[in-house]
């Protein structure tokens, strides 16, 4: 069975989950949430999976009440100082993307941490998008190419495709080969625009804290349906295996 070597996964429904078992506030969702991330990252590592990007908090999610934000900001600072052992365990690296100089100090002195407490585990890298937006960062990557070449350190001709990727936050991946994304939404909500190009889209029903290894299991089995043709035709893939 072919298997993604990267999945990117936008990990929604938290509000509705936390709405439909009666809390009466959307956080006990973002909570719950923390452990689908947790199961999903073990299972990946354990798959042989080598990178899993996860969204986690968008740009336009700052736009949400404060008492949200605030709540979603404080579970992001108890998860990292309460995960490491789960990291550690299973050869996990964690990395983050996004304009994090906007998340609260103590996020970010965390997020430090554990990035250099993890940064010599290799079964799985698994990125945070964190007050991440794709267009933004798109934006960014051709404003910092647009200042090489008024400085002279390089010219118009050189910025090609892979100058534009390796001016983004992702510079060190490769691509996602899947995106998945739960709660039934068929949107992309800004998220990796350039990097999925050519990745499966998944859309599933599950709310995310619900996100059990089945469903991954589910969706890496759609995974292995698929012909990725890469602009080709069946028959030209078929020729190469054959
Ligand atoms: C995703 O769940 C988590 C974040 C965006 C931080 P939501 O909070 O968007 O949950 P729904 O979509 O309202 O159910
Ligand atoms: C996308 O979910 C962002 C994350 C999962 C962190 P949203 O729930 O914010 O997306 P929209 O606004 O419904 O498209
Ligand atoms: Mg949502």
């Amino acid at each position: 069975m072919s298997l993604p070597t990267h999945i990117a996964i936008i990990m929604d429904g938290n509000g509705r989950w936390a709405k439909r078992q009666g809390f009466r506030t959307r956080v006990r969702g973002h909570e719950v949430g923390v452990e689908a991330l947790r199961r999903t990252a073990q299972s990946c590592a354990e798959l042989g999976i080598s990178y899993l990007t996860v969204y986690a908090f968008s740009e336009e999610n700052w736009a949400r009440p404060k008492a949200e934000v605030d709540a979603l900001m404080k579970i992001l600072v108890s998860s990292l100082k309460k995960e490491m052992p789960t990291l550690m365990e299973h050869g996990i690296q964690l990395q983050a993307i996004g304009k994090l100089h906007l998340l609260p100090k103590s996020a970010q002195r965390e997020l430090n941490e554990v990035k250099e407490a993890t940064s010599g585990n290799s079964n799985l890298i698994l990125t945070l998008a964190l007050s991440y937006g794709s267009r933004q960062e798109m934006l960014h990557a051709a404003k910092a190419l647009a200042q090489e070449v008024a400085d002279g350190k390089r010219t118009v001709d050189s910025i090609d495709e892979a100058a534009f990727s390796d001016a983004l936050y992702t510079a060190d991946m490769p691509d996602p080969d899947l995106v998945i994304r739960t709660s039934g939404e068929h949107r992309i909500s800004n998220y990796l625009l350039w990097q999925i190009s050519y990745a499966e889209l998944l859309f599933m029903p599950v709310l995310w804290p619900d996100f059990s290894r089945e469903h991954l299991e589910e969706a890496l089995a759609y995974y292995a349906s698929r012909e990725r043709r890469m602009g080709k035709t069946s028959e030209q893939l078929n020729e190469k295996s054959a």
